[in-house]
């Protein structure tokens, strides 16, 4: 099935401070997704709390916010055929201690919170999200 899709990407404090954007970077292309919109920012408690909100019941949900706006973060939008399952797949599982060898969270990520990166887990939440970071003008292709 070929459907072209788009996805929202965050490359987390864990990964932003040890200098690995470009090497994610390099990754998600050479899976064929396409990087059309990309920006480095410092996420407000506030903001965290929002874009996270479906986890607000869940006990890691304070430390996971006070992760998120340790430092900064790179907000992305993929784009390609698949690209909810695609970016899940090359990112590997959650906990980096079940993913499989070649993914960016094998490669990279330090435990289930320091997980170096995010991406939407569904289609209507990848639209979701990807309208939390970024308008439609931004989405260059
Ligand atoms: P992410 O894909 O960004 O979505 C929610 C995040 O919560 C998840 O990645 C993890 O980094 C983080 N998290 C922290 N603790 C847990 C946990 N016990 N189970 C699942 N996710 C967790």
């Amino acid at each position: 099935m070929n459907d072209m899709e788009r996805t929202l990407s965050i490359i987390k404090p864990d990964a932003t401070r040890r200098n690995l954007t470009g090497k994610i970077n390099a990754l998600i292309e050479s899976s064929g997704l396409r990087i059309i919109a990309q920006r480095r920012i410092q996420l407000t408690r506030t903001q965290a709390e929002q874009f996270y909100s479906v986890h607000k019941e869940r006990a890691f949900f304070g430390e996971l916010c006070d992760f998120m706006i340790s430092g900064t973060v790179v907000v992305q939008a993929l784009e390609g055929d698949n690209a909810v399952a695609k970016y899940r797949e090359i990112m590997g599982a959650t906990n980096p201690a079940n993913a499989d060898a070649g993914t960016i969270r094998k490669e990279f990520a330090e435990s289930i919170e320091a997980n170096s990166v995010h991406g939407s887990d569904s289609q209507e939440n990848a639209a979701t999200e990807i309208a939390f970071f970024f308008s439609g003008l931004d989405l260059v292709g």
